[in-house]
């Protein structure tokens, strides 16, 4: 059984330094300091994303016969978000740490043990300031600290902004025990404010003569894709002829200004989610849900996530969102700890009935077979594609210490990357960029293959250096034309290749006429 607790922050540095390094994900609007909560995927990122959502999309919809897809607006009415709750209630509990400012989600402070050092005010000459502050120590901290602290707090109300906090007087300063308290910030200790709700959906403004003030240019940026689905359930169902159970999916940016967004892409303020909603009868959306969970383990594992790095978390009562009967998360074990990848939740027909009463619409189901008219339920297996890829990316950094052909001992780092995902399926590479014949047949082989794939041609440096470049952003394949492709060495050999394979670094002569069929098979 893996540690769900278990971090490895130096691994994730790594990563993250590869990413930009190598071009997969950068921060948004670097150049002027960075966006919070927004990233960019460079050329290999937006390969590896554009083939989850290919496979997901595959997998999901082209292979089905009871799932249609959907690309619905991001900019959302907000009606529609009024009647999914979404405006009163989407939101998330937020405090301030009165000493630094930082603003932090109040539900995942962790409870910390200590003294609070309570203090009324502060003094310096005449002038005095009357607030109460707090900080808290935790066992074995010296009480100057919170004192410290305190007069840094105080200080920033005093009018002589270059005046030493060391001069202000602490005033009424008494002590309590505190266990497992979330009120202090873990990172300095200063009290914090009590928690507000933070509503997280973007708002903005539609048409050109908009006010600011005129509730009816109000729109808003999608924050999950699922309520297109939702409204456009009864125009699918009329312009497909679907028969429940059936499902929409959708993938598609959805945006949440998340108060912390934190570890990477984990959580951004616009990200991808890949959403079906598979509508059904009442009675069946238990069964439902325990079968798409199963179903999604299946994917994951698919796309090169191990199966003992997935866990499911059945959420307690209490703990679902508002809509949801039953929810399963499946979790991962990223270098920053197990975190969620997935919800597969049983949305009952909450959602639905909400729309046909705002609406004041019909959005019933007709069942031909039972001629009973119904509200369909709703089993919904909402998946983070940034998040995915993050696990990918992660779950597929390795370093391994290898001998090269000169006997000396060096580190290789290799993405392993399940083909399917991988950005570049296969390098292309003449032996020597000198020999014309070795060119113009690795430049053949590059335009057949490139019809297929996404394919890379390299010519310079030593095939070591080039092999281990591949394998730093995962290509699985690397193709060599050398001497025996002319027939120089054996007759037999004309015509073949070398292919070597990133993980074994094994290597096989194939026949340039089969790359093709060999590729595909394991690439799809
Ligand atoms: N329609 C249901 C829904 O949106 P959710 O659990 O809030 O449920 C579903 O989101 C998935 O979307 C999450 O499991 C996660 O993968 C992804 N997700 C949610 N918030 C995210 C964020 N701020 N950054 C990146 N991915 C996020």
């Amino acid at each position: 059984m893996a540690d769900k607790e278990y971090t490895d922050p130096e691994r994730m540095e790594k990563i993250v330094s590869l990413c930009k390094r190598r071009g997969f994900i950068y921060q948004s609007a670097e150049l002027y300091g960075g966006l919070n909560g927004c990233w960019d995927y460079g050329p290999l990122g937006v390969e590896v994303k554009r083939n989850l959502k290919d496979f997901w999309w595959r997998r999901n919809v082209q292979e089905r016969e009871d799932i249609v897809g959907l690309d619905g607006s991001i900019l959302t009415h907000q009606a529609v978000l009024t009647a999914s709750g979404h405006v009163g209630g989407f939101s998330d509990p937020m405090c301030d740490c009165l000493l630094s400012k930082a603003r932090l989600r109040a539900d995942q402070i962790e409870p910390q043990s200590g003294t609070a050092y309570r203090y009324s005010g502060a003094s310096e000459g005449e002038w005095t300031v009357e607030r109460n502050f707090a900080v808290l120590l935790r066992e074995g901290q010296n009480e100057n600290k919170a004192r410290k602290t305190a007069r840094q707090y105080y200080a920033q109300f005093h009018p002589n902004k270059s005046l030493s906090p060391k001069s202000l007087e602490l005033q009424g300063e008494t002590t309590s025990q505190e266990e497992n308290t979330t009120s202090f910030n873990p990172e300095n200790g200063s009290l914090l404010t009590e928690a507000r709700e933070f509503n997280l959906m973007f708002k903005t403004q539609m048409g050109a003569s908009s006010s600011e003030d005129d509730p009816n240019a109000v729109a808003y940026l999608r924050p999950e894709t699922a309520q297109s689905i939702f409204t456009q359930f009864k125009n699918v169902l009329d312009t497909s002829r679907m028969k429940v159970p059936f499902g929409i999916a959708q993938i598609g940016k959805a945006f949440r200004n998340e108060i912390n967004p934190r570890n990477f892409t984990f959580r951004s303020r616009e990200f991808e989610q890949m959403e079906i909603e598979y509508f059904c009868r009442p009675g069946d959306g238990l069964r439902l849900t325990d079968e798409w969970l199963e179903n999604r383990l299946s994917f994951y594992e698919e796309i090169g996530l191990p199966r003992e790095k997935l866990h499911v978390l059945d959420v307690p009562d209490g703990e679902r969102a508002h809509y949801s009967e039953k929810t399963y998360d499946i979790e991962f074990d990223f270098p920053f700890g197990c975190q969620e990848l997935e919800g597969v939740a049983y949305r009952t027909n909450y959602d639905l009935s909400k729309h046909q009463e705002h609406s004041g619409k019909p959005i019933e189901y007709f069942d031909e077979a039972t001629k009973e008219k119904f509200i369909p339920h709703v089993v919904e297996p909402s998946a983070g594609c940034d998040r995915t890829v993050l696990a990918l990316l992660c779950e597929a950094f390795d370093e391994e210490e290898v001998v090269d052909s000169k006997g000396k001992t060096e580190t290789r780092t290799v993405m392993r990357l399940n083909p399917r995902i991988a950005p570049i399926k296969a390098a292309i590479f003449p032996l020597l960029k000198k020999n014309e014949d070795q060119v113009r047949i690795s430049r053949e082989i590059q335009k057949e293959l490139g019809r297929f794939m996404h394919v890379f041609y390299d010519e310079t440096g030593a095939v070591g250096r080039r092999y281990r470049r591949q394998d730093e952003v995962g290509t699985p394949f690397c193709i060599t034309v050398d001497f025996e492709t002319l027939g120089e060495e054996d007759p037999d050999l004309k015509d073949t290749v070398t292919l070597r394979h990133r993980d074994s670094m094994e290597q096989e002569r194939v026949a340039i006429a089969d790359l093709l069929p060999h590729l595909l098979k394991e690439i799809r």
